[in-house]
This record gives structure tokens, sequence and C-alpha cells, in this order.
């Protein structure tokens, strides 16, 4: 696979990978327009100039299609330093958010060299996401975020130290 920056072509394959049923159930609120969907790249893009880093577009290399989204994300009020991940369903169960979150987590462990940790926002009942956190060496933390429609999450956590070992 590859991860790049988004770019506004990526537009109509992201909208239509960010509505699967599968997706929206878990990322509240999703995208609901093609709108919508140019904000978010805009967004993740924007998030790069405020922050340094930001969610990279993932293509698989066999088809140059969009197939997912991966990478830090620390808006403003965020619990900490987050790796986050989506996989298309069509392009699911095949080990790409495994392959993807761990080549995100060492990018970001590389760029800041005095972080310790970082974290993944997980609703207790995606248990796809928690099988993907586990196989990086996370582990759920006692602490929770209350993220507004969704309510209160779990903060999972890998270590530097975790990651290293995989
Ligand atoms: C969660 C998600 C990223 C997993 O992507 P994926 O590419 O299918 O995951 P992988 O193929 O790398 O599999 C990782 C592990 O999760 C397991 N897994 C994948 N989908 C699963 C499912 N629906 N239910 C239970 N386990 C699942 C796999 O079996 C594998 O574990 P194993 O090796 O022990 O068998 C994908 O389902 C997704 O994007 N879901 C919607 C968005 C989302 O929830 N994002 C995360 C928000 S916190």
């Amino acid at each position: 696979m590859i991860l790049r920056r988004f770019r506004l072509s990526d537009t109509p394959a992201y909208h239509e990978m960010m509505n699967q049923p599968a997706v929206e159930r878990t990322l509240i609120p999703g995208p609901a327009t093609l709108a919508d969907s140019a904000r978010h790249i805009a967004m993740i893009e924007g998030h790069w100039d405020l922050v340094g880093h930001s969610f990279m577009a993932v293509v698989e290399k066999s088809t140059g299609l969009l197939i997912g989204r991966v990478g830090p994300w620390q808006p403003y009020g965020w619990p900490g330093l987050e790796i986050g991940w989506t996989i298309h369903p069509r392009r699911g169960r095949r080990g790409y958010a495994v392959e993807a979150a761990l080549a995100a987590c060492r990018w970001t462990f590389e760029r800041y060299p005095g972080l310790r940790q970082v974290v993944h926002t997980i609703a207790p009942t995606n248990a796809a996401s928690q099988r993907v956190a586990k196989k990086l060496g996370s582990e759920k933390t006692t602490e929770t975020f209350n993220l507004p429609p969704i309510g209160h999450i779990d903060i999972w956590a890998t270590a530097r130290s975790a990651l290293a070992a995989r």
C-alpha cells in the first residue's frame, strides 16, 4: 500500500468509502453529502498546517484505488495524539488496517522522538477496531473520552516500547 496526502480528486472515492454502512456506524458524524466529504478532506489537509500531521490516504498499490485513511489526529481538545484507521469494507480482513496502522505509528514515533505513546479512541462495541489495536500491542486504559453524539468512548494506548516489539 501507499500512504500519501489527500488530494481534491480523492473526494468521490472518499465519500463512497465513508458512506458504507459499516463505516458510518462507527464514525459519527460521517460526511452525509459529497460537499461534506469535500469539507472532510479540507479539514484533514488543514490539520497538517495546524498540528503538523494528519490522516493520510491509503492507496492499494496493485489497483491505485483509495481504500482507507490512517494516521495521526489531534485537533483541539483531543485526548492525546491519536492514530486512527478506516479501511473500505470491500477491502476488509486482508490485514490492511494493521499494516497501515503500524506504518502510521512508526512514522509518528519517528517524527516525535520524545513521544511515549499514541492513543486510539474506540467505541466499546467496535470489536474490529479493538482487534486492530491489540495487534499493535495496544492496551485499553481506564480513561474514556466524551465525544458527542456517540457518548463515552474508550481510550486505548500503544506505548513506543510495545510497538517496537511488533
Ligand atoms: C476496523 C477496520 C479498520 C479493520 O480493517 P481491516 O483491514 O479489515 O482489518 P485487518 O484485516 O487488518 O484485521 C485486523 C484484525 O481485526 C479483525 N477484524 C476485522 N474485521 C472484523 C470484524 N468485522 N469483526 C471482528 N474482527 C474483525 C481481523 O480478523 C484481524 O484480527 P485477526 O488477525 O486476529 O483475525 C475496518 O473494519 C473499518 O474501517 N471499520 C469501520 C471504521 C472504523 O471502525 N474505524 C475505526 C474507528 S476507532
